[in-house]
């Protein structure tokens, strides 16, 4: 399918994605593992792609979870090289398609060889305005969510912030997409139908979007498959269908 039966005034403002699947597609290839994070990359180049040409505002990339630091060193290590690799290959083009780069996570966990490349990144691409890519590394849900109350607390302590001036949308501003809008669309490859620590405060109102395609074969299609999907459904928000009606 292309872009055509879409609705190009009702595209999500945020996409998040779970990218899985990598390590069932190489298997199926008996193949090792990496092969398949290795075709990975191919699929991230399309959504990216494909998301900037839409309008989307933000698209948020689990591409390395606080738990999978659990995973054999070698696959770690793997990871972190391919990662080296797409952000070298892929900077120039995502300056000039005017995307803004964003590294959510404990960053500080990942290896010193690739730390000052991502500092880079963010630096080079920090200008621009089309798209923000925000990149999900040793990223956890209530770990963010844990950094943000410590952050709270410590400028409650400090008297820049009164306890009873703390709402939702201040706390939100402690969290790493602090002044983004929240997902409209969370997509999940691999048919596990799961959000493994993945944005947890901010998928509240999420529309969830389960694929049984391998990451490695997601490509624009499957997108639009998503989007097309996406537009069908009926945002309530806690309303009734009335009261959509009248607003
Ligand atoms: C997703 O693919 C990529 C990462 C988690 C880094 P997996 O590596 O989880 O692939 P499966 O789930 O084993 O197939
Ligand atoms: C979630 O995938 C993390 C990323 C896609 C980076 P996993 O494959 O690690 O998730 P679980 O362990 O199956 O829940
Ligand atoms: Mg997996």
């Amino acid at each position: 399918m292309d872009d055509r039966k879409l609705n190009k005034e009702k595209i999500p403002r945020h996409i998040a994605i779970i990218m899985d699947g990598n390590g069932r597609w190489a298997k199926n290839r008996a193949l090792p593992r990496i092969v398949g994070h290795r075709y990975g990359m191919e699929s991230v180049r399309e959504v990216v792609t494909a998301c900037r040409e839409l309008g989307v505002e933000v698209l948020t990339l689990y591409a390395f979870s606080a738990e999978n630091w659990k995973r054999p060193r070698r696959e770690i290590r793997a990871l972190m090289n391919l990662l080296k690799k797409y952000i070298r290959a892929e900077i120039d083009a995502l300056n000039r398609n005017q995307i803004r780069v964003h590294f959510i996570g404990d960053i500080d966990k990942l290896p010193d060889d690739v730390k000052p490349l991502l500092d880079e990144a963010e630096r080079t691409t920090a200008g621009n305005s089309g798209m923000i890519l925000n990149l999900a590394l040793s990223y956890g849900g209530r770990q963010e969510i844990v950094r943000a109350a410590a952050r709270l607390a410590e400028a409650v302590v400090r008297g820049k912030v009164a306890t009873s001036e703390i709402t939702e949308a201040v706390f939100a501003q402690y969290l790493y997409t602090a002044g983004q809008p929240d997902p409209d669309l969370l997509i999940r490859t691999s048919g596990e139908q799961r959000v493994s620590n993945f944005l947890l405060w901010q998928i509240g109102y999420a529309e969830l979007y389960f694929t049984s395609v391998l990451w490695p074969d997601f490509r624009r299609k499957h997108l639009y498959q998503a989007l097309l999907e996406y537009q069908k459904r009926k945002r309530r928000f806690g309303l009734t269908d009335e009261q959509l009606r009248e607003a």
